[in-house]
């Protein structure tokens, strides 16, 4: 039975990935879950599967290495699947450090606590271990309209203190393979979205704030574009880069999706209206009225669009799931889990919140 160690399962991705891989695989996997539970850490993500026998879930940080060596001693692992992350771009606007080292540190210690356990005495590796980082288009830097996609060989030109972060790391994993062939694969994904992601991003932002009739943030001019992909179709992809790609490879993932901020939120918008049942009273909060421009994000890069063709020909991975679906199943699953949102955005979320946007 192979066994995957997951880092940063109880995020966003991370926990649709773990829900993915037991949907394909059931019982013939063994997934061990490693997160810290920082804020964008949530077991209730996980909750049906907590349960299963071969799933285990372990608290500890990537930046801990006596604790990621101790779990490479006592299970042999098969793939490591690298999520674990600082993800919020206007987080690492305010507070860069905390980037560095979970996203660069916290890297080079699953790295090194890999390569410990993977390593044999002359230097090559045992056979069929794989690790995989996750990384993210916005390494690319910015593009504007008209000009062309994200390629694997796009030069890396970072804009944030998260992008830095994740282009830093990239550049680690990408050492490891030059220096010691360590089996890596890096997949860089365009913004994902769907169910469990975090109110501090853009979807579920608006989501959780139009149905309380509370404002709708727009950056800048609202024309910065993101090319927006479901989390199940990058689950997918993420496990077919693991299982087909080449090692050493780096894969962008994305859906050929782009779409202005201000289309997306006025695709929920009208979403929500068609969604919501007439006698519902959170239809009447919801409302174009909301709309308010405010400061725009420092350095916010104008365009990021993948072109996902190295993928799509060498693996066979494709998006399935079109963005008006998809949207239509991220706001269901949001109508099914208010109890999930009024978690999460309690307590520290609120600070949060204050905080970023009492000044724009
Ligand atoms: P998220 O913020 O929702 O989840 C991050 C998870 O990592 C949380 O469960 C958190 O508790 C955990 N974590 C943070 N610091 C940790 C530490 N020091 N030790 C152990 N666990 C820690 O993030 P996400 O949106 O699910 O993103 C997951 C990964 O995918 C990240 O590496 C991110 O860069 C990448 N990515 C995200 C997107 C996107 O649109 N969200 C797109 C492309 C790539
Ligand atoms: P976000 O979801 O933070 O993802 P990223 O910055 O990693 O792409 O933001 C997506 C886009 O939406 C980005 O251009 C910033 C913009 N945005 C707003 O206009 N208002 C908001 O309140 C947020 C959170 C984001």
């Amino acid at each position: 039975m192979r066994t995957y160690l997951v880092t940063g399962g109880a995020g966003f991705i991370g926990s649709n990935y773990i829900h993915y891989m037991f949907r394909k695989y059931g019982d013939e996997i063994r997934i061990i879950n490693v997160d810290a539970l920082t804020y964008a850490g949530n077991l209730e993500n996980l909750k049906d599967v907590e349960n299963r026998e071969n799933y285990t879930f372990i608290k500890a940080d990537i930046r801990d290495r006596e604790a990621i060596e101790k779990i490479f001693e006592e299970n042999d692992i098969d793939r490591v699947v690298h999520f674990a992350a600082e993800s919020h771009v206007d987080r690492s606007i305010r507070n860069p450090e905390i980037f560095v080292e979970t996203n660069v540190l916290g890297t080079l210690v699953m790295l090194n606590a890999a390569k410990k356990a993977w390593e044999l005495p002359d230097g090559s590796f045992k056979e069929d271990k794989k690790f995989l980082h996750v990384s993210t288009d916005e390494v690319y830097g910015s593009l504007e309209e008209g000009d062309t996609y994200f390629y694997e060989t796009t030069p890396i030109d970072p804009h944030s203190p998260y992008s830095a972060s994740k282009a830093s790391s990239d550049m680690l994993v990408k050492a490891y393979w030059d220096t010691y062939h360590f089996p890596m694969n890096i997949t860089n994904c365009s913004n994902n979205y769907g169910p469990y992601q975090f109110p501090e991003k853009l979807i579920p932002l608006i989501i959780n704030n139009a149905l309380q009739g509370k404002k709708l943030p727009v950056y800048g001019d609202g024309k910065n574009v993101r090319d927006w992909l479901y989390v199940d179709d990058h689950a997918k992809a993420i496990d077919m880069v693991q299982e087909k790609g080449r090692l050493g490879e780096r894969y962008n993932i994305g859906g050929h999706n782009e779409k202005q901020n201000i289309e997306i939120i006025n695709i929920i918008l009208e979403t929500l209206q068609e969604m919501l049942p007439d006698d519902d009273p959170r239809k009447k909060l919801v409302s174009k009225d909301l709309i308010t421009y405010v400061t725009d994000r420092k350095g916010h890069d104008r365009r990021y669009a993948i072109a996902p063709d190295k993928i799509k020909k060498e693996i066979g991975w494709y998006p399935e799931t079109m963005f008006k679906d998809g949207i239509r199943l991220t706001i269901q699953w949001y109508f099914e889990h208010e109890d999930w949102m009024k978690n999460v955005t309690s307590g520290d979320y609120q600070k949060y919140y204050q905080d970023m946007y009492q000044d724009k």
